[in-house]
């Protein structure tokens, strides 16, 4: 077991925690827009091309970076946390040979989905902004191991953290947003849960030891969702203003996801597999906006085009008839998808100082 302790030395508002002696010397990531730092840009970002400009990035790189954020991503303030660099972009550290994989690659890729991109063309879904699904990342990953690794059973993964998501979010937007119904999507859950649980397990079997696997937003609180859902029905909404059923359709995914971990760490003892509560810590600020600084509220846009939660699909952040607030550290959500440097940071610290991630991600003093 991991005997080695860390204490937390100090806490700087705008850096987060960093950690006396770093846990990890490396981060691996899998995922979508919550935490791609630039594959998706550097593809050239087709579906998406204003995540090239301003604001994306104001709040922190002056410059937009390809973080679908004001700012910095969960990912980024964990790589802060550990001491480590922000963790490069796989196509770039493909394409130029100057971007070190030393301390880890990032395979995020916004738009992807955990299932292949053909699960979607069968059902008619074509909207997909990437094929750059959860399988194809682990393929990049697999090919990129053989120069990163000299031994067999590559050493430098043992102190490696393995971040598999979060990842899924988008396989039910596509379909949500197509006009799927909740009861024909929960269909989809296990497919979704399958695809993770099976690059999870594929990472161990590659030498993970350390991995940390996030579920899904608390969807019915955000913008979108509470844009193209608004119904007329007080029912509908819970006392904080989110839409219940879409909650509740994530926290499905969340359980069965839990559940799947429980069993996979059955299967691999000698894996630490955290589940991050993503949902979890992000209610915590929808019940006490105010304790976390969020003045200007968690469920309006801070960059948008209009309407009541700011968010409008004729335009959306970075085109042309929207606008960015003045202070996007006191707005949880950032352009009705995606949340603000702010909120990722809370995020991030929930995960920790623990409260949102089981077994702790930051292991205690023994
Ligand atoms: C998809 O669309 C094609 C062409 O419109 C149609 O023939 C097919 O039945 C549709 N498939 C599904 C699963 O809806
Ligand atoms: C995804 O794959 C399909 C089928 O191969 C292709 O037509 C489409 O252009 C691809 N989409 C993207 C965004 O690369
Ligand atoms: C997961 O792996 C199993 C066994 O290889 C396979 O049968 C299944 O189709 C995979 N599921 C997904 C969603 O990829
Ligand atoms: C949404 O944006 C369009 C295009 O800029 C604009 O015409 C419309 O008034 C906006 N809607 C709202 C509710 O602000
Ligand atoms: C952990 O951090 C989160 C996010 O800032 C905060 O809401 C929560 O109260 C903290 N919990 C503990 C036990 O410190």
């Amino acid at each position: 077991m991991n005997c080695k302790s860390f204490i937390i030395v100090f806490l700087f508002q705008n850096i987060g925690l960093v950690l006396s002696s770093p846990q990890y010397e490396s981060i691996f990531n899998f995922g979508d827009s919550l935490s791609d730092t630039g594959n998706f840009l550097l593809s050239g970002a087709l579906a998406f091309p204003v995540i090239g400009q301003l604001p994306y990035g104001e709040t922190f790189f002056q410059r937009a970076t390809g973080r679908c954020s004001d700012g910095r991503l969960i990912i980024d303030f964990l790589a802060e946390a550990f001491s480590l660099p922000y963790v490069p972009p796989y196509l770039a550290v493909k394409q130029d040979r100057g971007q070190s994989s030393q301390h880890g690659v990032n395979f995020a890729f916004a738009g992807a989905t955990a299932l292949d991109a053909e699960f979607f063309f069968e059902r008619n879904i074509s909207i997909l902004w990437t094929n750059n699904s959860l399988n194809v990342q682990l393929n990049w990953f697999r090919k990129l191991k053989s120069d990163i690794c000299s031994d067999e059973d590559c050493d430098f993964f043992k102190k490696s953290l393995f971040l598999v998501g979060e990842i899924g979010g988008n396989d039910y937007n596509y379909a949500f947003f197509l006009g799927g119904g909740i009861k024909q999507l929960r269909s989809m859950v296990p497919f979704v849960v399958g695809a993770i649980i099976n690059a999870t397990s594929a990472l161990i079997e590659e030498g993970a030891v350390e991995l940390m696997v996030p579920g899904n937003f608390p969807i019915g609180c955000s913008a979108v969702y509470l844009t193209l859902f608004e119904s007329s029905n007080k029912e509908d909404y819970d006392r904080h203003g989110c839409l219940k059923a879409f909650n509740a359709f994530a926290r499905y995914h969340n359980s069965q996801l839990k559940q799947a971990l429980d069993l996979l760490r059955q299967t691999y003892p000698h894996a630490r597999i955290i589940y991050a509560d993503y949902y979890g810590a992000a209610m915590r600020f929808v019940h006490a906006p105010l304790h976390h600084g969020f003045y200007g509220g968690t469920l309006k846009a801070c960059c948008g085009g209009g309407g009541p939660y700011n968010f409008n699909n004729s335009a959306r952040c970075g085109h042309a008839g929207s606008e960015a607030c003045q202070n996007p550290s006191i707005y949880s959500n950032w352009d009705g998808i995606h949340l603000t440097e702010a909120a990722y940071r809370h995020v991030a610290l929930a995960l920790i100082n623990g409260s949102s991630s089981a077994p702790p991600l930051i292991s205690s003093p023994h």
